[in-house]
């Protein structure tokens, strides 16, 4: 790879002996830096999602330091910088809504400050993301750290993915199998540690595809929050920084359309969560490369499942490391990789591949021998999904796939809320469950509601699954045959606000199609009768009114319309953020 060109973009701001390198460098010495520390290094930020709110990122102060000292070791000079970050469990509405606002915070951040290349750490669901497309935005060199599973939570001497048990126990509560003295004793262990849901939930299979791009370290993702080899691979990164910096290495290099290719099929191989499609959708197109829902499809024909992890199997992904980790998984479906795709190692995925297999196959299994077939996942469309939803088959119900049945339908989350345990309502197992108004506009931030709850009566007579259809997402965690992202969504004006009781919804996931059995006439005159509901009163004004205005729909990544493509030619980009500088104190 090439030296930056230009020399470093940190020298822009350091090196000139004029006003402006005057004002930058005493800035640096008023922190308590002196020239002989940054003069000339490759400057590396360090990003860091760390917040007291954001208890799966808990640990990262640690990390940054780790990071820092292997980037001083390296030869450069590590400044750590804030942005927001985002809690899955205690931000409200959903942090889906704050992705992108994350990734504007990152992208700015990025772009106005002197950093030569930036180390990501990113851990809870939607910060990894964020800082991908971020970052992707930016396109100054960086290399993403994420903060490894947290240690596996023990309930009743067994192991648990909290993530994927608590929708068992959930029920088991509803049903009157578990009482609320042992529903707070799960609360209490629910947490053990610091890190990432431990179980394949999005969290992880972001990390997984971190990997699969090619934008960490190979090995790093499945490192244990707690283990300190996750402290050792920090050094690493943190050391690797200063390499990318001076050869330029940048992510519009390694993320192209192979490595989504690349990550893709490492989501399909892991039982990866649905989640990771619409932020890959959203990464992408950050890059400029045009990849549709299309490719999840035919990807999905042809990889199987070959890892044993909750919520498709048994284990968590700790389980996972000690097999070999994320290299393994690649090893094994080394056959569907692109091999010559570019890493942040400055390598290929060939390259970077293990030269042994797992070492424990009934973890990681060969790709002829998996735990499941391909089509893990199907795409499916038709007259309720004309640009298409999702369905994790492999967390479905086999028989479910290809079913038809009534439609009971809830307008909203509040509706559902109100009526889906009402002994009055009219469903029966064959019935199909439909949620609008839960999509990116409707919502907004299009929530993980598309596991909506199987009604008590229901549950008490034995059923465990239905067909449930929304504009929703649906928690990497949870299983259940759940259509999800159905686009347009029905606040868009999509046919899934024509939806009524009573209608014969048909899913053929197999076939990829999802209809509703309604006359073309009957649905035209719906059409003019339908009234959208109106956004929530939070869109009213600020960030939200923003968000409602500018998102894409599920099958272009949530997105804003305004950020997709790429920004500026990187080689000019210190010049043009410098233009009209008049100074500043
Ligand atoms: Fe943070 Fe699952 S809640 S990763």
């Amino acid at each position: 790879m090439a030296p930056s060109p230009g020399g470093l973009r940190s020298a822009k701001w350091f090196a000139g002996q004029d006003v402006p390198g005057f004002v930058h460098r005493s800035a640096m010495r008023a922190s308590g830096f002196s020239r002989m520390a940054f003069e000339g290094r490759p400057i590396v930020g360090i990003c860091n999602s760390w917040s007291e709110v954001v208890n799966c990122n808990m640990h990262f102060r640690g990390m940054a330091d780790a990071v820092r000292r292997g980037v001083l070791a390296a030869g450069g000079f590590p400044l750590e910088f804030p942005t927001i970050s985002l809690g899955e469990q205690l931000m409200k509405p959903t942090t889906m809504l704050f992705r992108n606002l994350m990734a504007m915070d990152v992208e700015e951040s990025i772009r106005a400050y002197p950093f030569d290349s930036v180390v990501l750490l990113g851990g809870c669901d939607k910060t990894v993301p964020a800082q991908l497309m971020g970052a992707a935005s930016a396109d100054v060199p960086a290399i993403m750290l994420t903060g490894g599973p947290a240690a596996p939570a023990v309930f009743r001497g067994k192991q648990i993915g909290v993530g994927t048990d608590l929708w068992e126990y959930i029920d088991d509560v509803r049903a009157g199998r578990m009482s609320m003295a042992d529903y707070e004793k799960l609360e209490a262990a629910a947490g053990p540690s610091r890190g990432h849901c431990p179980e394949m939930g999005t969290a992880s299979t972001m990390a997984t595809l971190v990997e699969g791009l090619g934008m960490t370290l190979p090995g790093t993702a499945a490192v244990p929050a707690m283990d300190s080899r996750r402290l050792q691979v920090a050094e690493e990164c943190g050391a690797r920084a200063v390499g990318l910096a001076t050869e330029g290495l940048r992510p519009s290099h390694i993320m192209t359309a192979e490595a989504f290719d690349n990550a893709i099929t490492l989501m399909l191989a892991v039982g990866g969560s649905t989640n990771a499609i619409v932020h890959l959708l959203a990464i992408a197109g950050r890059v400029g490369i045009p990849l549709h829902l299309d490719r999840f499809h035919e990807l999905s024909a042809r990889t199987p499942l070959v890892v044993n992890v909750r919520p498709a199997g048994e284990h968590l992904v700790e389980q996972v490391f000690h097999a070999g980790g994320i290299p393994a998984v690649m090893k094994a479906v080394e056959d569907l990789l692109h091999p010559d795709a570019l890493t942040v190692t400055g390598k290929t995925v060939a390259d970077n591949l293990p030269t042994t297999a797992a070492t424990d196959t009934s973890v990681i299994a060969a790709l002829d021998s998996p735990f499941q077939p391909p089509n893990g996942l199907a795409v499916v469309r038709g007259n309720l999904a004309p640009d298409g939803a999702v369905i994790k088959c492999s967390a479905a119900s086999p028989e479910l796939l290809v079913h038809q049945g009534p439609a009971v339908v809830f307008e909203n989350m509040k509706d559902l809320m109100a009526r889906f345990d009402d002994p009055d309502l009219d469903v029966s197992p064959d019935s199909v469950l439909v949620l609008r108004s839960a999509g990116p506009r409707g919502a907004p931030g299009m929530p993980e509601w598309g596991q909506l709850p199987i009604p008590s009566k229901l549950l008490r007579q034995g059923v465990t699954d239905m067909v449930r259809i929304s504009d929703a997402r649906m928690s990497g965690t949870a299983y259940g045959t759940c259509v999800l992202h159905v686009s347009p969504e029905s606040a868009a004006g999509g046919p899934l606000g024509l939806v009524r009781d009573g209608d014969i919804i048909s899913l053929d996931a197999r076939a990829g199609r999802l209809d509703m059995l309604v006359s073309d006439d009957e649905l035209t005159t719906r059409r003019t009768e339908f009234r959208p509901q109106p956004p929530h009163a939070i869109a009213a004004r600020g960030y939200t009114a923003m968000y409602v205005d500018r998102v894409l729909q599920a099958d272009r990544g949530c997105d804003f319309d305004f950020l997709v493509g790429r920004s500026q030619r990187p080689e000019d980009e210190p010049d043009a953020i410098f233009e009209g500088w008049v100074g500043g104190w």
